[in-house]
């Protein structure tokens, strides 16, 4: 199945210059949905994965299904003042703009092996600012999976996120 083809592009979006990767196509079709989560569970099924963490919004969709596949538990990362127990909290760029993203304090431990996932990796900033909070919490292990990796975006953050085991379905 070609999954890049069902990702839908949006040209200037949100503003002039982006071309926007819509998932929502790809959400919409059972047998890509299936697939690509499929694909994410055969991958780290032999990991040892606990938690799966992802990131809001987009992020949460496949991660939950993938988490639910692995029988690990799902912790989410959300943007600024959204999750109701202590947190530690990140900023970032964005690819467009600037966000803080949070992950409450009591949710991962030091037996944890995570596998952190979103839906894509664009500059790496939010990727990278997950990899923060999650290695606050002094994890045995972390692990990246993304739907979509724009691998015409070169930059130091994803040099970093590169010393990590990651899986990739679309590039
Ligand atoms: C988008 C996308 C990734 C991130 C990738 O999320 O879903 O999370 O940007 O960009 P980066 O690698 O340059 O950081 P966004 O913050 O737009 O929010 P959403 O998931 O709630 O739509
Ligand atoms: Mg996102």
């Amino acid at each position: 199945m070609n999954l890049k083809e069902i990702i839908r592009e949006i040209p200037d979006y949100p503003v002039k210059g982006i071309s926007f990767k819509d998932i929502t196509t790809l959400l919409k079709d059972p047998s890509a949905f299936n697939e690509v989560v499929n694909q994410v569970h055969e991958n780290f099924k032999n990991k040892g994965i606990t938690k799966i963490v992802s990131l809001e919004s987009r992020g949460f969709i496949v991660g939950g299904a993938a988490a639910y596949l692995l029988n690990a538990g799902f912790v989410p990362i959300r943007k600024k003042g959204k999750l109701p127990a202590e947190t530690v909290a990140e900023s970032y760029e964005l690819e467009y703009g600037s966000d803080t993203i949070e992950i409450h304090k009591d949710a991962l431990t030091e037996d944890d092996i995570v596998l952190i996932h979103d839906d894509l990796l664009a500059t790496g900033g939010t990727a990278l600012a997950a990899l923060n909070l999650v290695e606050k919490m002094n994890v045995k292990k972390v692990y990246f999976s993304f739907i979509c990796d724009l691998k015409f975006i070169e930059n130091g953050k994803k040099e970093v996120l590169s010393n990590y085991e990651t899986h990739t379905l679309v590039e």
